[in-house]
């Protein structure tokens, strides 16, 4: 586990707009990135509520070292939201809306209803498997952000470096809270299929509003969509690897241990990041 887990905000004005295709003018890679944006700010409420009701629930005076770090994560995880409702404001801006946030809405209602806290926490781990595998890709991968605006390189970095801080918080606190694993593997089924779904809907949903799915334009933007995830390299192969591993009985983000890259990251990128503490 990280020992102190501090949130940061890069400092990025928003107000300056991006570009359409800021990552080098790959509409497709840039749409990618745009896809996930989209989905972050509800994503990452919801996980901020799950884990502050877990914590609520639960007595957990015996470990204050996992209170403190749930804090952390819950900051960090509010400026994402906060800083990412920025960058979709400027999507908007630009014609393009987030076409799963009623489906988003509704799996987030259905789950308030129907899941205990401890199940709901179960669906947060998974889906911050998912980030960190994304976080660890780029921090491995610095090529894929060479090309992108700076505002906009720093900012996924920095969202990759502090969602890899943070990558073991939710699982720690699945795990005292007497999660198992049975109840970790189901849930992260149902997590991998609406993860796919949500993340699709919005990938061709900005495709095809930047009119990257034209006869004429097609057959580039599947060839630059392939190569970003299933080239040599490509992110859908870490995807699919590292998820398998979640799987494993005696599975745990940190035995993935990537701090050196995360620190290194942090380092050249201080000047930059505004440190509000935890
Ligand atoms: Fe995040
Ligand atoms: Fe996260």
């Amino acid at each position: 586990m990280a020992s102190l887990i501090r949130a940061r905000i890069p400092q990025v004005d928003w107000s300056q707009g991006v570009d359409r295709h800021w990552n080098g003018g790959n509409a497709a890679v840039t749409h990618a990135f745009n896809a996930l944006s989209l989905l972050f700010p509800q994503a990452e409420h919801f996980f901020i509520t799950v884990a502050r009701d877990v914590c609520s629930s639960r007595d957990l005076s015996h470990d204050p070292d996992l209170e403190t770090v749930v804090r952390g994560f819950m900051a960090q995880e509010s400026i994402h939201s906060h800083q990412h409702s920025q960058y979709n404001a400027v999507l908007r801006q630009q014609g393009f809306e987030n076409v799963a946030h009623d489906f988003v809405l509704n799996l987030q209602a259905q789950a308030h209803r129907h899941f205990s806290p401890l199940t709901k926490l179960a669906v947060v781990c998974g889906y911050e498997h998912y980030t960190a595998i994304l976080g660890n890709y780029i921090l491995n991968h610095p090529r894929v952000l060479e090309p992108a605006q700076p505002d906009m390189a720093l900012v996924w970095g920095w969202h990759s470096a502090e969602d890899t801080e943070h990558k073991a918080v939710c699982f720690d606190l699945y795990r005292a809270a007497g999660g198992g694993w049975l109840r970790r593997v189901l849930v992260f089924v149902s997590v991998t299929l609406n993860f796919t779904l949500m993340f699709g809907r919005n990938y061709c949903s900005l495709l095809r509003r930047d009119g990257c799915i034209t006869p004429s334009r097609i057959v580039g933007t599947l060839a630059q969509s392939f190569q970003f995830f299933f080239g040599r390299s490509g992110i859908g192969w870490h995807l699919i690897g590292y998820g398998l591993r979640y799987l494993l009985p005696g599975f745990h983000p940190w035995d993935q241990d990537n701090r050196s890259q995360l620190d290194a990251w942090l380092s050249v990128n201080a000047a930059r990041l505004l440190a509000v503490g935890s």
